[in-house]
């Protein structure tokens, strides 16, 4: 049923540590409060990121754009428990400011979550996160994204079916 709720954008979730990271693709995620900044995300009981944010209690939200795809799919269809990814992957992990999970070089942002609620949600903990830093790229230099030179990767529909943002604006 929750088909219905797509497209959705299309987020990576970094946990761990920088000796040791791993990265996981993740659509359902969500701004939940301007003050304090908080963001929360729903993962999986069998993810093996869930283990790593249990352990640590934070996490980092990485926001790709198109030009990461095969990052983004290897991302989401690996799992960490038994690979190191980054012998897959072409992003580069880098420190955070204060969170221990590292940040993704490539990406546009990077918000650094220290994790102050899990809820369970059926098959998925619902992890809130208070936003305590963040870092952005040339896409946000303005303030809002500039959907006219970066194109963000959206989750058309379940299963390897992706597309970006146009540059159109409406106004209502
Ligand atoms: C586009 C896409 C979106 C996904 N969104 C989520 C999500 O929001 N929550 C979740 O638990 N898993 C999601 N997944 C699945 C995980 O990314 C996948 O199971 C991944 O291999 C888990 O990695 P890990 O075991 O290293 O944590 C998504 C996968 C893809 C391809």
């Amino acid at each position: 049923m929750l088909e219905y709720l797509y497209p959705i954008r299309t987020y990576l979730i970094v946990s761990g540590t920088i000796e040791r990271p791993n990265v996981m693709t993740a659509d359902w995620v969500v701004p939940l409060s301007f003050n304090p900044p908080m963001c929360g995300v729903a993962i999986g009981h069998t993810r093996f990121t869930k283990k790593l944010i249990d352990e640590h209690k934070e996490f980092v939200v990485a926001v790709p754009t198109i030009e990461l795809l095969k990052d983004v799919w290897i991302a989401g269809t690996v799992s960490g428990a038994n690979v190191d990814k980054r012998e897959k992957l072409s992003i580069t992990f880098v420190p955070s400011k204060k969170v221990k999970a590292p940040s993704i070089k490539e990406c546009q942002a990077n918000l650094e979550c220290k994790v102050v609620n899990a809820i369970e949600t059926g098959d998925h903990v619902f992890y809130v996160g208070e936003i305590v830093d963040v870092s952005y790229g040339d896409a946000f230099k303005t303030g809002s994204p500039d959907i006219e030179n970066y194109k963000f990767v959206l989750h058309v529909s379940f299963g390897a079916n992706f597309t970006v943002n146009s540059s159109e604006i409406y106004k209502p």
